[in-house]
């Protein structure tokens, strides 16, 4: 008798176990599930520091919810927009993605259907106020709105090393004309003027469509994209022969490295300058722990005062994800001021938002806050705005033939027969 009892109590124990178990599963179920999984390519150096403190806000809000964070090294989204295609077509999309305003966004994602509009959620979130009308626009597709941004990176920068500027009596060159002769100066001095890593090419076509963008001007430069200017027009052969000239002052190792490598030359003074998006500001103060103003200086790339390249990443919601609930409780963190100021301090980029907090900045945050504020705001071809991916991949092939070529009729030949793509 005490022997069947004992086997009872065992089994009604059992028996509850499993009753628990089961009931955590259905809630679980019924909030979303799985875990939140976040595709992007930031990972490493230079990158992850900002995305990881943004995952730490969530994790305090929501502990319950698991965060999977899937980045897929390779600058601009190298590798990671492959592995991302991939899986887009194979119905396997992860809870949200890194994925540039503009082009990348909506004639890759919207345009084949694999987004919900998020309207409403951002009414929820009372965000239509929040955003600059400009960078909702980026992110919609006739009439409806697809992802958040997270932030605003300014892509015509270059960064200098200031004490090189100093003890060659050098002053941050405005012009082209003040470039070379800046460049000219530093290599007498024994020091490479620009530092490039090109290992992946989107780099040597960020310096390209800078340069496109101060012989062009806004207007025109934005004409690119829209087809009202063509390729052959002779200002798109004087932006290539600046570029070709540019090319004569990098390191000779520039085809080894790749983007942190090439910004480690300036931070260590073997080399003057690099041009690069304002992560590099990220990665100069935050990963390499140098002082803005001090050890590094900036200003916008020559010709290009009052200019901005604008460079958003932005999150949205794939069709076919069955954790829906739970992620737009990420994005609702990625869209909120203390999300966006938790990450963009540490990313080198200025908040989406127009009500974050400036003081949570170095003066490069504020100055950067200020010029996006007044200037001309103009989209990346480099970082997926300007132009479809099938003419970004094209671009990126030309410009990478003609950084070992430098035949400028065969650049431009290029990007005419690209154009069919745009
Ligand atoms: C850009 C992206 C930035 C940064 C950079 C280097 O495309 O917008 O956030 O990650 O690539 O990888």
């Amino acid at each position: 008798m005490k022997k069947k009892l004992w086997m009872f109590a065992v089994l009604f124990f059992v028996a509850i176990v499993a009753a628990a178990c089961n009931s955590d599963d259905a809630s679980s179920d019924s909030e979303g599930g799985d875990k939140v999984e976040i595709f992007s390519w930031w990972t490493g150096a230079g990158e992850e520091a900002g995305l990881n403190a943004l995952i730490e806000v969530f994790k305090e809000k929501h502990p319950d919810i698991e965060i999977e964070n899937a980045a897929v090294a390779g600058g601009a989204g190298t590798n990671a927009k492959a592995v991302l295609a991939s899986r887009m077509q194979g119905d396997d999309p992860p809870s949200t993605f890194q994925v540039h305003g503009g082009a990348e966004l909506n004639e890759s994602w919207v345009a084949a259907d694999k987004m919900e509009p998020i309207n409403d959620f951002y009414e929820e979130q009372g965000w239509m106020d929040k955003f600059p009308q400009d960078l909702i626009d980026l992110v919609s597709k006739d009439g409806d709105i697809y992802s958040v941004p997270v932030n605003i990176h300014r892509g015509n920068v270059i960064f200098y090393n200031k004490k090189v500027f100093e003890e060659n009596g050098l002053e941050a060159p405005t012009t082209y004309e003040e470039f070379f002769a800046v460049a000219d100066s530093l290599e007498a001095a024994g020091i490479t003027p620009l530092a490039l890593g090109d290992k992946e090419p989107w780099t040597a076509t960020q310096i390209f469509e800078n340069a496109l963008l101060a012989v062009l001007g806004p207007d025109d430069y934005r004409g690119l994209w829209t087809g009202d200017v063509a390729f052959d027009d002779p200002r798109v052969k004087e932006a290539a022969e600046i570029f070709g000239q540019m090319l004569d002052y990098v390191n000779e190792d520039h085809a080894s490295r790749n983007w942190q490598d090439a910004t480690q030359l300036v931070a260590n003074g073997e080399a003057g300058m690099t041009i690069m998006g304002d992560w590099a500001k990220g990665y100069l103060a935050h990963d390499l722990g140098l002082e803005t103003n001090v050890d590094f200086g900036y200003i916008e790339t020559p010709d290009t005062d009052g200019e901005f390249m604008v460079i958003t990443d932005t999150f949205g919601l794939p069709k076919g994800i069955d954790n829906v609930e739970d992620t737009k409780k990420f994005l609702a963190v990625l869209g909120s001021v203390e999300g966006q100021d938790a990450f963009n301090p540490l990313k080198g980029s200025i908040p989406a938002r127009v009500d974050a907090d400036p003081e949570k900045y170095d003066q490069y945050g504020k100055d950067t806050m200020e010029d996006f504020k007044n200037s001309a705001l103009t989209p990346s071809l480099a970082h997926g705005s300007a132009a479809s991916e099938g003419f970004l991949t094209k671009a990126n092939q030309a410009v990478n033939i003609f950084v070992t070529q430098r035949d400028v009729d065969q650049l431009v030949q290029a990007l005419m027969d690209a154009s069919s793509d745009l």
